[in-house]
């Protein structure tokens, strides 16, 4: 299996954040106590999909209906708010308290139909809500931006990633010095996808040693 699948996180407490008010705003939100539309900004590989899918499905963990309302940036149009009108529908009826539509890459979605999107959540906020994300917060609508809760998730940090990285490296059979992974992990730009690649490349080098 392909290693940064393999070990993806599966819930919220796989998930690594900046700060703890970041972490306790987002739980709120997975755990259905917030309502309110979240728009995640920040460098390539730093989360944001994934945390966007997680909340999600945490939101509707136990119920019937678990999918993710999940659009990419090049397929929005203005019917996609009709499809997620029918969509909201579908997923009340399931039992989900207030749905949640994800927008991947919102800053490639036309400048009209951002503008729609800003029109809706002020007139559908009870019907459901979105998790946008982007790497270009200044391409966004700054009225849509307005009215999202902003969440940054910056670089990956070596200290806030050394226990998951542990983690990683113990289900991988790895042991390595606790200096040796620092150092491990002060050589990654602050791209999770450069850090798992990093944990990889140290994985398959003990084994070659092992063998
Ligand atoms: N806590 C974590 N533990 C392990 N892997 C993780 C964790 N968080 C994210 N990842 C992995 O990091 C990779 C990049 O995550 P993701 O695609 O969500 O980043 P992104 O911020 O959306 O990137 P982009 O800006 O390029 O769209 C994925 O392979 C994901 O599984
Ligand atoms: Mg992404």
């Amino acid at each position: 299996m392909i290693f940064q699948n393999n070990h993806a996180p599966a819930s919220f407490n796989d998930l690594i954040f900046p700060d703890s008010n970041t972490r306790q705003r987002l739980r709120d939100f997975a755990y259905n106590k917030r309502h309110n539309s979240i728009i995640f900004y920040g460098p390539y590989g730093t989360a944001k999909s994934t945390t966007a899918r997680i909340l999600i499905e945490e939101r509707t963990r136990g119920l019937e209906y678990g999918g993710i309302d999940f659009h990419r940036a090049c397929d929005v149009t203005f019917d996609t708010l009709r499809t997620i009108q029918n969509q909201r529908r579908v997923e009340q009826l399931c039992g989900v308290l207030l749905p949640v539509s994800m927008i991947d890459e919102v800053d490639k979605v036309p400048d009209d139909v951002q503008y729609a999107f800003r029109w809706d959540l002020d007139m559908h906020s009870d019907q459901g809500c979105f998790v946008f994300t982007t790497n270009e917060l200044h391409r966004v609508d700054p009225g849509l931006i307005d009215r999202c809760d902003v969440i940054e998730l910056p670089a990956a940090n070596t200290e806030h990633w050394f226990a998951r990285a542990q983690e990683i490296l113990k289900q991988e059979g790895v042991v390595m010095s606790d200096l040796k992974l620092r150092a491990l992990l002060q050589t990654c730009d602050g791209s999770i996808r450069d850090l798992m690649r990093a944990l990889e490349d140290a994985v398959l080098k003990d084994r070659r040693h092992a063998a």
